[in-house]
């Protein structure tokens, strides 16, 4: 099948998802906590099963990564083909009734993103990209910000839930590019700050601590826009590292120097590994 098949049902599973995001919010749902602070509701595992239902449908030989359901057995030999399913990114704000939240569906062959799909129901905005051929929103081409200065540059960036644990570590990191840049957001939703960066509303976004369902169609939708894409220490992005850097490109270097900075000074112990 030619990828642009692939992107179809992904887009399907990524609208179907949104739908049903936004009957649930009309009809009410539970809402429970996997460790503290880190929620999941019974809407992210009926998005989930969905996808689920659909992939094991028309693709039996697929693999799925998704972050509710998965039980940790491998079955047989690992598939050239595996989505990476994010069923709702943003469950904290959606268990709040703040209407930023999405799902996102990413596609790797051969260990490479070739296809990304993300909609956020409520604003009706479906971000897609295929290796190679562009990213679009809405169907219309997307292409990253111009500017070339943190001073001019809208931030985003977004804190793991045991961000306690971490120490101060990355309030610091976040109080420097605060201080350089024109201003720093926290959306709540990697998926949706890195479909941002796409489209030229913020300049760049940097997390550390995310998993490869909040970043594997994301990353690849900042890159087919003309964007930079790396680890917190520039080493070559990989949606199993947990640290990263997504950027308009031009800022992407001063960003790291301040990341660099804060680890010269002990602020910040992390790796990309
Ligand atoms: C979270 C969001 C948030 C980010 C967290 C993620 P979830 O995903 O993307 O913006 O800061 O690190 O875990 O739990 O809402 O799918
Ligand atoms: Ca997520
Ligand atoms: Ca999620």
């Amino acid at each position: 099948m030619p990828n642009s098949g692939f992107l179809t049902t992904a887009v399907e599973i990524v609208t179907r998802a949104g739908e049903i995001q936004l009957n649930r919010r009309e009809t009410g749902f539970r809402i429970s906590e996997k460790a503290e602070n880190d929620l999941v509701t019974e809407v992210d595992l009926e998005c989930e099963r969905m996808c689920r239902a659909v992939l094991a449908e028309r693709f039996p030989e697929h693999d799925i990564l998704a972050e509710e359901l998965d039980d940790g057995v491998a079955s047989g030999a690992p598939s050239r083909w595996r989505w990476v399913f994010d069923p709702l990114d943003g469950t904290t704000n959606y268990a709040h009734g703040l209407p930023v939240f999405c799902s996102s569906l990413g596609l790797e062959i051969d260990g490479r993103t070739e296809i990304g799909a993300i909609y956020d129901p409520t604003r009706r905005e479906l971000f897609t990209a295929e290796r190679g051929k562009g990213a679009h929103l809405n169907g219309a081409a997307l292409a990253v910000s111009s500017a070339s200065s943190l001073r001019n540059s809208l931030l985003v960036t977004g804190f793991p839930y045991d961000v306690q644990r971490h120490g101060n570590d990355l309030v610091t990191l976040f109080g420097s590019f605060l201080c350089r840049a024109q201003a720093v957001r926290r959306l709540g939703s990697a998926a949706l700050d890195l479909c941002y960066v796409a489209a030229g509303r913020f300049e760049g976004f940097w997390e550390q601590h995310l998993k490869p369902w909040d970043v594997c169609a994301g990353a690849l939708i900042v890159e087919e826009a003309g964007g930079r894409i790396t680890g917190t220490d520039g080493s070559p992005f990989k949606i199993a590292a947990p640290h990263l850097v997504a950027s308009n490109g031009l800022i992407h270097d001063a960003m790291l120097t301040v990341i660099g900075e804060c680890r010269a000074v002990g602020t910040d112990g992390s790796t990309d590994t």
